[in-house]
């Protein structure tokens, strides 16, 4: 690897999304780059379809590292990349999210001397029972350039003492790649393939929370029959929920759909035909945001609270969802909405710029 080049560092499904526009904004700004894929997400639907429907370019380094308890799969990862970047120095390393893969690698070059840039910084939950909100703040902490996706994100940084010219508000890439793709989402195509009527609700569930307890899945999943109760409901399930939740009685309901993960381009097809989406995913709090699809969240808090304050996000519980379910679709989609500040298609060329700058 050339001395002079950034490293970005991706492993998991939502750290594609986000990588492609800044690699592509670097690229025309004449910077030299690596891109290592950790492993930590490996399943064709989980990763390779990113890279061939985003036109990723091919990692220089795939780790390997694979599933694991989050000390072994951090600790794969740190291993991995300190040998490769020991011998091949990055001038940069660019970190995506909240992800292990993330904080491996911002603690490994941190710890080299090597500078991380945190692209998503300063997202907070203050719920430190999620793995992620640890590894937000401990990546936030290690690193020299941070990149907001919204206001609320520097506030945060501020109050935890992070000098303020680390920080940058940028806007946000993972809808950098969503207004990118827009031509590309084929709503009638996808409701084609899958036998889907008109009106249907799209539901995502990953969390720990909801679905690494096997009797607590029992109450999702009488839940997520309340909502198929009102209309179909298909559900592309993350592999980490689905043997719990169809132990728990998932597949029983005639309305209830239960699919594989699928690529970047039929999920956000699927989600912009939605009368509603049920998510406990991050990323689709946003994508539901920009497309004006009511979103409903299954969590007790968000680290993105912008979805709700300027999109169409609403926190609910297990024993609020199916009434929340009919009173959005009997409101029905708002025609007037105000995006989040800087969700422009331009975050990727923002931070380019700031990159391509640091490290002149
Ligand atoms: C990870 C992230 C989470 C993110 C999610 C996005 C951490 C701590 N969590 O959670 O923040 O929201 O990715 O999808 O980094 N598995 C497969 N095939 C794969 C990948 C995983 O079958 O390609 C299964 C394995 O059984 C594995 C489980 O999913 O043990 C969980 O994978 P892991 O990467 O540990 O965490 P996620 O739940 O995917
Ligand atoms: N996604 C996808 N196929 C699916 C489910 C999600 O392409 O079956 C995309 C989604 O559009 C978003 C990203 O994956 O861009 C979000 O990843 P995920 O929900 O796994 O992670 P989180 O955002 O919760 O960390």
């Amino acid at each position: 690897m050339p001395a002079d080049a950034v490293l970005h560092v991706a492993g998991a499904r939502p750290n594609f999304p986000k990588a492609a526009p800044v690699i592509r904004a670097l690229d025309r700004h004449g910077v030299r780059q690596r891109l290592v894929h950790t492993g930590q997400h490996y399943d064709d639907r989980m990763s390779e379809v990113f890279f061939r429907q985003l036109r990723l370019p091919e990692p220089d380094l795939n780790l390997g590292v694979g599933s694991g308890s989050h000390a072994s799969q951090t600790a794969a990862v740190m291993t991995g990349l300190e040998e490769l970047m020991v011998a091949d120095r990055p001038a940069l390393t660019v970190v995506y999210g909240d992800v292990n893969s993330a904080l491996a690698a911002a603690l490994v070059a941190a710890k080299l001397g090597i500078p991380v840039a945190h692209v998503e910084a300063g997202l907070r939950s203050f719920d430190r029972s999620m793995p992620e909100e640890i590894n937000r703040v401990v990546v936030d902490h290690v690193s020299d350039l941070l990149f907001a996706t919204s206001p609320d994100a520097l506030a945060h940084l501020e109050t935890e003492g992070i000098a303020t010219e680390k920080v940058h508000l940028v806007g946000n890439p993972m809808i950098d790649t969503l207004l990118a793709n827009l031509d590309r989402f084929d709503v009638a195509g996808i409701r084609a393939a899958l036998a889907l009527p008109e009106r249907y609700v799209v539901a995502t569930l990953h969390r720990p929370g909801n679905v690494d307890d096997a009797a607590d899945a029992v109450g999702l999943v009488k839940a997520m029959h309340s909502v198929a109760d009102h209309l179909p409901v298909v559900l592309p399930l993350h592999p980490r929920g689905r043997r719990h939740l169809e132990n728990a009685g998932l597949l029983s309901h005639r309305a209830m759909r239960v699919i594989e993960p699928l690529g970047y381009l039929e999920f956000v097809s699927l989600v912009r035909g939605a009368a509603v989406v049920v998510t406990d995913s991050g990323g689709v709090q946003e994508e539901t945001t920009m497309l004006g699809v009511p979103c409903l969240t299954l969590r007790p808090n968000t680290e993105r609270p912008i979805t709700i304050t300027h999109g169409t996000n609403r926190l609910v519980t297990r024993s609020t969802l199916a009434e929340a379910v009919a009173s959005t679709l009997a409101t029905g989609r708002l025609a007037v909405r105000a995006t989040p500040p800087l969700w422009d298609g331009a975050a990727g060329e923002r931070i380019a710029r700031i990159i391509a700058a640091t490290l002149r």
